[in-house]
């Protein structure tokens, strides 16, 4: 059998949705591998998990560093690691354009809204001030502009009367462990079938 495609992720907290690929990725018939967890904070609590499992981990702090010399020792543990896809997961770090054009079509990124709402930052309590009806996630194809990439698919999360950003980011983190394995899944497969 052919080897399963290779993914790297990339993370800056607590990793669940890392922990959601992951163990995705372990189950029978799965369709990528993850050959490598990477973190701009050394003390990232999903660094641990994947190592419980056996999975290369790469730390490098940006602090101290510029943008480009941080993401060439990222990049250079992708390289390492022999990655064909990064996936962004709770990566709070922009990544350079030219970085980004060097992965052109290999990066995806999930976000915690129902793009192209809410770009950014603080993106529940924008939501809800709004008096919307839905929060969610969406998974992206990252291009040099923020969060504008191709969007490949979405979650929907109700947004209650007495909600508050802290209780839909949890629940939105519910969706988000069940969407980002089967759309990285999706994307891969197709661009191997292609
Ligand atoms: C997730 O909710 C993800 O959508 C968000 O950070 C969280 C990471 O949680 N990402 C962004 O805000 C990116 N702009 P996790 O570390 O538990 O996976």
């Amino acid at each position: 059998m052919a080897e399963k495609p290779r993914i790297a992720i990339f993370i800056s907290g607590s990793g669940t949705n890392m922990a959601a690929l992951l163990y995705a990725s372990l189950l029978d018939n799965s369709h990528y591998q993850v050959v490598l967890v990477a973190s701009n904070i050394p003390d990232a609590a999903g660094l641990e998990i994947a190592r419980a499992e056996g999975v290369e981990t790469f730390v490098h702090s940006h602090k101290g560093h510029s943008r480009e010399a941080h993401d060439a020792a990222m990049e250079a543990a992708l390289i390492g690691a022999e990655t064909e896809y990064l996936v962004l997961a709770g990566y709070m770090r922009i990544l350079s354009d030219e970085f980004v054009r060097r992965w052109e079509g290999r990066i995806l990124n999930i976000h915690p809204s129902l793009l192209p709402k809410y770009k950014g930052l603080d993106t529940f309590a924008r939501a809800i001030a709004a008096g919307d009806s839905h929060a969610g996630a969406s998974v992206h194809v990252v291009t040099p502009e923020l969060d504008a990439g191709e969007v490949l698919a979405q979650a929907r999360v109700t947004i209650r009367g007495s909600e508050t950003p802290g209780s839909l980011a949890e629940r939105v983190k519910y969706a988000e462990h069940q969407l980002y394995p089967r759309a990285v899944a999706d994307y891969v497969s197709a661009r191997k079938a292609s």
